[in-house]
């Protein structure tokens, strides 16, 4: 293993509800590397939660405020970045996330996803969309996207957390070695 300096970050990307910010803690826990969680940091720096910010600012200044946060923290090394469902949509974000990551795709299915956050209204990119078909469409709109800007896939199906923090940190090391 190379110098702790040297150790990429882990970027976790998927769709919505696919479980980055519980897979980040559960990497932090086990590893002990730091968190950004790019969603909680935008909504900390713009004091205004995401609903809001879509609302009052619009979509395309999320989009603008998320790639700067994504060029920010290319800077840092030997961390877990968890990012927003969105972020990986934009070639100048998948380029960043790749100067000092390697990028790790969650995957779900549709019924999973609506499962687990169709009712959840701190998503304004589901309203209008918050049924399996629905999820399921936007989900295969985003895939190749998310595929291209993917270094490993992994299905978070019946598996717990800490399980797929360790896959991903077999994964990660045997990257380094
Ligand atoms: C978005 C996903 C959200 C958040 C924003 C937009 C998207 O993050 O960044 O609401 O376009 O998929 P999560 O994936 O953490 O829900």
């Amino acid at each position: 293993m190379n110098n702790q300096n040297e150790i990429k970050n882990i970027v976790l990307i998927g769709f919505m509800g696919t479980g980055k910010s519980t897979i980040a803690k559960a990497l932090s826990n086990l590893y002990g590397m730091k968190i950004a969680e790019m969603d909680q940091l935008i909504e900390e720096r713009e004091e205004m939660s995401i609903p809001d910010i879509f609302a009052q600012k619009g979509d395309a200044y999320f989009r603008t405020v998320e790639t700067n946060l994504i060029l920010e923290l290319q800077q840092h090394k030997n961390m877990i970045i968890s990012s927003g469902g969105g972020a990986p949509l934009r070639e100048e974000n998948v380029k960043a996330m790749k100067q000092n990551g390697i990028v790790y795709l969650l995957n779900a299915s549709a019924e999973t996803i609506f499962a687990r956050v169709g009712q959840d209204l701190h998503r304004p990119v589901l309203n209008g969309r918050r049924s399996v078909e629905g999820i399921s469409e936007l989900l295969d709109q985003r895939m190749p996207k998310y595929r291209a800007a993917a270094d490993y896939v992994i299905s978070i199906e019946n598996k717990t957390a800490a399980e797929i923090a360790k896959e991903i940190m077999r994964q990660h090391r045997s990257t380094h070695s």
